[in-house]
């Protein structure tokens, strides 16, 4: 039987969500017990196709393997099915993982400018993150696309990271060639250095994240040198700063401003890694209110998720085609 065969127990309800190259549906079982699918479907030369085989079981085999608190749980898999066309090779995957009810925070960050978001909440969002992804580091993992997102919340104001589409194990001396992952996330020496420490890579990018927590705005388009903001963050950062709270009408406070200086700097080596955070910047040191920020974010959640039903229910989100 084909593998993909298997998911013939599923009925379709409705499609969740996309990426470059995936459908997220939402699929029931008998049960009526819903779960999502993830399809990844890519047409490629002969060539190029045992890379990428490579390269997309990496997400199958580290969720199936490792199983990082706070993250999606993945309950079954199928990797590549392939199919010969001519000179091009269509490899199907798929992912059955459990549903999270609620939105990224992608969508949840766009809410934040309609309703004043408590400051107990941001720093809960904030402190939240990087305790999954420190963890993720000390267990030798880099996730490489830390972004909005790709990171969920749910009714209960549960905080989980998705897509490792990307992720991978290193070892020590381990070094990255390439750019990966989106922007403004993507850390400045991934186009300027033939190879890179990848940790210090994800340092960068959830150093973004976190900005565009705490003030709902991206720092810059792109880190590359023809971004206006990004050029005086590095050569002229003062004035960065002093533009951006104009920007913002707000002060920054120096220790915020010493935290991104550090964790979004141009020296990576010079960047803490994520297990120095805590200690070394006393503002994710601050008491949160746990239940308060639950609750505040699984209410937009469910606001999010009530949108995503009015849009279904218009028609924004057909399922199309089939598996
Ligand atoms: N377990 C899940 N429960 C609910 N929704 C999900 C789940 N996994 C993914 N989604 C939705 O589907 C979208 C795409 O999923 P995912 O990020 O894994 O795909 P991707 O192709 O790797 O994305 P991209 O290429 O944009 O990074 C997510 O942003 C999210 O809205
Ligand atoms: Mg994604």
């Amino acid at each position: 039987m084909s593998q993909l065969a298997m998911l013939d127990k599923y009925t379709v309800c409705f499609r969740e969500g996309s990426g470059a190259d995936t459908f997220v549906f939402c699929v029931e079982n008998e049960q009526r017990n819903q779960f999502v699918v993830k399809i990844i479907s890519h047409k490629l030369p002969q060539d190029q196709h045992a890379f990428r085989l490579g390269q997309l079981n990496n997400e199958l085999n580290i969720l199936q393997e490792e199983s990082f608190p706070g993250t999606v749980k993945v309950y079954d898999v199928c990797p590549g099915e392939c199919t010969q066309t001519g000179q091009e090779t269509k490899i199907v995957h798929y992912l059955l993982m459990e549903k999270i009810d609620g939105g990224d925070l992608e969508n949840i960050t766009s809410l934040f400018g309609q309703t004043k978001i408590q400051e107990n909440t941001l720093h809960y969002l904030c402190q939240k993150v990087l305790h999954i992804f420190t963890e993720i580091h000390q267990r030798g993992y880099v996730h490489l696309d830390i972004k909005p997102d790709n990171i969920m919340v749910d009714l209960t104001g549960e905080v989980k990271v998705i897509d490792f589409g990307l992720a991978k194990k290193i070892d020590q001396s381990a070094s990255q060639v390439g750019v990966f992952g989106t922007i403004p996330q993507i850390a400045p020496e991934m186009y300027s250095d033939t190879c890179y420490n990848p940790q210090k890579a994800d340092v960068f990018s959830l150093g973004v994240l976190l900005f565009r927590i705490l003030f709902q705005c991206v720092p810059w388009r792109d880190s590359k040198e023809n971004d206006p903001n990004f050029a005086n963050f590095k050569t002229k950062n003062e004035l960065f700063w002093q533009t951006f709270s104009h920007k913002v009408g707000q002060t920054i406070k120096p220790e915020i401003k010493g935290f991104f200086n550090n964790v979004l700097g141009c020296d990576a080596d010079a960047r803490e890694p994520l297990n120095n955070w805590t200690t070394k910047f006393t503002w994710l040191q601050k008491v949160v209110d746990e239940e308060k920020a639950r609750a505040e974010i699984g209410s937009m959640a469910q606001l999010v998720s009530m949108m995503k039903m009015n849009a279904r229910q218009k028609g924004l989100f057909e399922v199309s085609g089939s598996f």
